[in-house]
């Protein structure tokens, strides 16, 4: 079995599943690839290089600290992570403490998001009858901390709210590659779902020079806000179901494309490609 390297954790809301569908819509001609909302980095990681420019960037602080890790001390943490397999009692001793260094924050992180539940970090990944990742291989995840490490040798990780990181990198050739909370759904430890500010991302996309991709979940409200757009609807297996069973539509999520640029012709176009 071949190990996918074009990702390093789970995370909630991670766009794994959407990547063959998302990439066609990418422009190729762009001189600066920057992900407002990076999360697991699903869409930057799914490329070798979008550009000669490339910029991650989230608001969570842990996040950043563990990409940043894996850029510049990628066997410092190999090391520290080596011999946590996956153990209970770690877990709920990782629930209790910090870390001091950058390098053991990253550790205890990249360990309670792995061993969890749907990459929550919040339970121990093991029930009577499934294993959410507490029995996780360590050899998979030491072998794609290399290959992410590879992938950001050249780029840029920030830390930045959305309006600030768009408005610092725009120009006419800047590509944003926007993946916000949802309008419904559970949130993030940065942001709450009601805290989001959907408007204010709305308005600040529609001041840019550059171009926008926005992926969302499918919402009225959402089609409202970006009425006048091009927009493409999409299914996905839900995460947390993320096996195909009979009870299809109750395993399935609508999300919608949304875009300043033409996507419809390339997706309807490449339909047989976006069978996942
Ligand atoms: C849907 S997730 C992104 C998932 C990512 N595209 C992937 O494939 O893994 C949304 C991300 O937005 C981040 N976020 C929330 N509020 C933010 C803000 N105001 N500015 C920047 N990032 C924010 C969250 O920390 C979260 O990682």
């Amino acid at each position: 079995m071949t190990i996918d390297t074009k990702y390093l954790i789970n995370w909630v809301g991670g766009k794994r599943l959407l990547r063959k569908t998302i990439e066609p819509l990418i422009p190729k001609d762009m001189v600066s690839y920057l992900e407002v909302f990076g999360g697991g980095g699903y869409i930057l990681f799914y490329k070798d290089k979008w550009a000669d420019l490339e910029v991650y960037n989230d608001l969570d602080g842990r996040l950043v600290n563990l990409f940043r890790i894996v850029k510049f001390h990628p066997n410092a943490l190999k090391e520290e992570l080596n011999y946590l397999l996956g153990s209970r009692e770690m877990f709920v001793q990782f629930m209790k403490t910090e870390g001091i260094t950058d390098i053991q924050k990253a550790v205890r992180f990249l360990y309670l998001i792995t061993r969890s539940f749907g990459g929550r970090g919040e339970t121990f990944g093991c029930t009577k009858k499934s294993c959410g990742g507490a029995s996780k291989s360590q050899g998979n995840i030491l072998f794609r901390i290399d290959a992410i490490h590879k992938r950001l040798d050249k780029v840029l990780i920030e830390n930045k709210d959305f309006e600030a990181f768009i408005k610092q990198y725009d120009h006419e050739d800047a590509f944003f590659y926007c993946d916000p909370p949802y309008s419904c759904g559970a949130g993030y430890a940065v942001t709450s779902t009601k805290a989001f500010d959907h408007e204010r991302l709305r308005a600040t996309l529609g001041e840019i020079k550059g171009r926008f991709l926005l992926s969302y979940d499918d919402a009225p409200k959402i089609r409202e806000l970006y009425n006048g757009y091009e927009m493409i609807a999409v299914e996905r297996l839900n995460g947390i179901n993320n096996k195909l069973g009979d009870d299809r539509k109750n395993k399935m999520f609508k999300e919608i494309l949304i875009a300043n640029y033409p996507i419809m012709e390339k997706f309807y176009a490449g339909t047989d490609r976006n069978k996942d």
